[in-house]
This record gives C-alpha cells, structure tokens and sequence, in this order.
C-alpha cells in the first residue's frame, strides 16, 4: 500500500494557509494587486519566521475578497486533500478575512464554500467541516464577532470553535467571552497551544477555554505531569509535525516529540496546518512519519482512528467515515 492509499482524516488546517501559490498568484493577477513580496524566488510563499509568517499569510489572505474567491479556494483545496488520500478534512475558517467578522456577510461566504465543499464531496467523496476560528493577535475584543458568527451559523457544517494566530499575544482566559458563546451554541472547542507557548499555555487552554482539542500541543511533552494529565483525560492533540520542523521548533523529524507522546499514552493525530508555506502535504507527513520513527499500517491506522473519535462532525457522519 502506498502512503497515498492510506485514508486519512485532518483536523488542523487553515483554509487560507493551504491555498496553493498559483492559485494566490493568479487572483492577484486577475485584480491587478500587487503582493510580490509574499513570494520567493522558486514561486512558493517566503518567510523568515513565524511573526512574518502571519503576515505574509494575511498579505496573501488579502486577495481573497468575494465568496466566489472562497468557493474556488474550497474547491482547490479539497482537490488537493482528496489526491492525498484524506477522506475527512476539518476547516479553519475565519469570518475576519471572510466579510469582516458580520454576520450577513460571513452567511454569504459560508453559502458559496458549503456549495463547493458538496460538489467535492460529490466528486471525490471527501467530507469538509468548518471549525470557525478567532484570531488570537487581533485580541479578545475582536474575537467577539466570529464568536457570534459561529453561534450563528452552528449546525451540521459549522462544528467548532477555535483560536489561531500568535499564540504569545494575551493569555486564554481573555478568551473566555467568545468560547462561552461557542459552546452555549453546541460548538465543539479546540485551541492553538504548546507551540510558541509552553507547557502552563496547554493548561490555561485547557482550564481557562474548556477544550476538548489542542492546536499543536506538542511542548506538553516538556513537562511530564501534564502529559499524564493529557493521557488521562483523553484530550487530543492535532500535530502538524512538517509544520512543527519547517517553523524550527524541532531540528529533526527525528527530534520530533510525536512519537514520545503516544508511547506515553496521549491520543494524537498528524495534520499539516498550512502545507504549502511549509512545503508539506498529508503524503509527505506520512513519508516522514514512517522514515523517522519506522510507522507502519497498524500506526497509521491509530492515528486514523483517534482523528475519527475526535473530529467534530455528528454520529452519522462518522458513520459513512468509518
Ligand atoms: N498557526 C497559528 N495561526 C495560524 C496559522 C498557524 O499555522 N495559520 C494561520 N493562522
Ligand atoms: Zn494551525
């Protein structure tokens, strides 16, 4: 079997962040915007570090302008994830770069990518959810409105709430606000933490946000009583370990804490977060996966099943997944 034919199932992507360079490229041509700067010399998206990450992404974020423009994105990405074998993709949307954070508007946009998500399902039976996200740098005050927006529009579809951004900016429980709004809604709850943050952010998410899933997670693994914690109570870590080394956190694939975690009992899954800026896919994680630590069927059939159990999508669903 060929780590293509694997059925794969992604928690953590960020729809923006997996829109591939030439399809950027080419909206920006069509609009006549300049956003050169967001390219390297091969063609691919160019950062020194996970600050100018953030901006190159929101510089690149800032051609998708109409629902039409989400539409497409939805459809390249989806192509994209079903050559990859991924049966199950889970969605950061965020209804800031989609219409400002107004509710009419993010309902527009939410139309035209549920349109495009069905017809890919129809094509190549890969089945889209969408966790709406907060972003954590634009602060807590701002969270509101896609807070609201999420309330909103819960339902089969829209299945979560969660915080993305720069995770050094505030502390979660200034958070609180938005992720009551969520869960009072019957949102299921995640949090970016333990990648730029330490072990005591993966806690305050956790204590302070009330989630059942972490964004990353993986500096948990420093401190030992809270991967004990994390084993105990079966909260699940979305890895994105490509992500993990092309952002330095980790030297090596080898030096990666992925493996560690699961020996120690903690339920992880693998994503690839925004495969593009880091020159990734779900094949390719895989392909690593299995060089570095020698993962064969039997784990990624682990991996498979955590995601199942995890993902945010209703029982019937998960049904037709299994
Ligand atoms: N991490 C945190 N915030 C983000 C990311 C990411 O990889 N992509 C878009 N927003
Ligand atoms: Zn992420």
């Amino acid at each position: 079997m060929s780590m293509r034919d694997f059925p794969k199932l992604e928690l953590h992507l960020h729809l923006e962040g997996a829109a591939p360079p030439a399809f950027i490229r080419g909206l920006a041509r069509e609009k006549s915007v300049d956003i050169s700067g967001v390219f390297g010399a091969d063609g691919g998206y160019a950062f020194r570090d996970f600050g100018h990450f953030l901006q190159v992404y929101e510089a690149a974020t800032s051609v998708l302008t109409t629902p039409e423009d989400y539409a497409r994105l939805v459809t390249a990405v989806l192509e994209e994830s079903a050559a990859n074998g991924v049966i199950y993709s889970e969605v950061f949307l965020s209804p800031d770069f989609c219409g400002g954070s107004d509710v009419a508007a993010w309902r527009e946009y939410l139309h035209a990518m549920q349109e495009a998500a069905a017809r890919a399902e129809a094509r190549d039976g890969i089945v889209l959810r969408g966790v709406v996200t907060c972003i954590r740098h634009f602060g807590p005050e701002r969270a509101r409105a896609p807070a609201l927006c999420a309330a909103e529009t819960a339902g089969a579809f829209i299945t979560g709430f969660g915080i993305a951004g720069d995770e050094t900016a505030g502390r979660p429980r200034d958070f609180t606000w938005s992720f009551d709004l969520a869960r009072e809604a019957g949102l299921r709850l995640t949090a970016h933490a333990g990648e730029w943050g330490g072990p005591v952010s993966v806690r305050e998410a956790i204590a302070d946000l009330g989630v059942e899933r972490i964004g990353h997670g993986v500096r948990a693994a420093e401190d030992p009583r809270l991967v004990d914690q994390l084993a105990e109570t079966g909260v699940v870590l979305e890895v994105c370990p490509g992500s993990n080394v092309a952002l330095g956190l980790y030297p090596s694939w080898q030096r990666h804490p992925i493996q560690t975690l699961r020996e120690r009992g903690v339920r992880v899954t693998v994503s690839t977060d925004d495969p593009p800026f880091f020159r990734t896919s779900m094949v390719r994680e895989y392909e690593e996966l299995a060089r570095a630590f020698g993962w064969e069927a039997g784990d990624f059939l682990e991996i498979a099943r955590n995601a199942l159990d995890a993902a945010f999508c209703d029982a019937d669903t998960k049904g037709r997944l299994a």
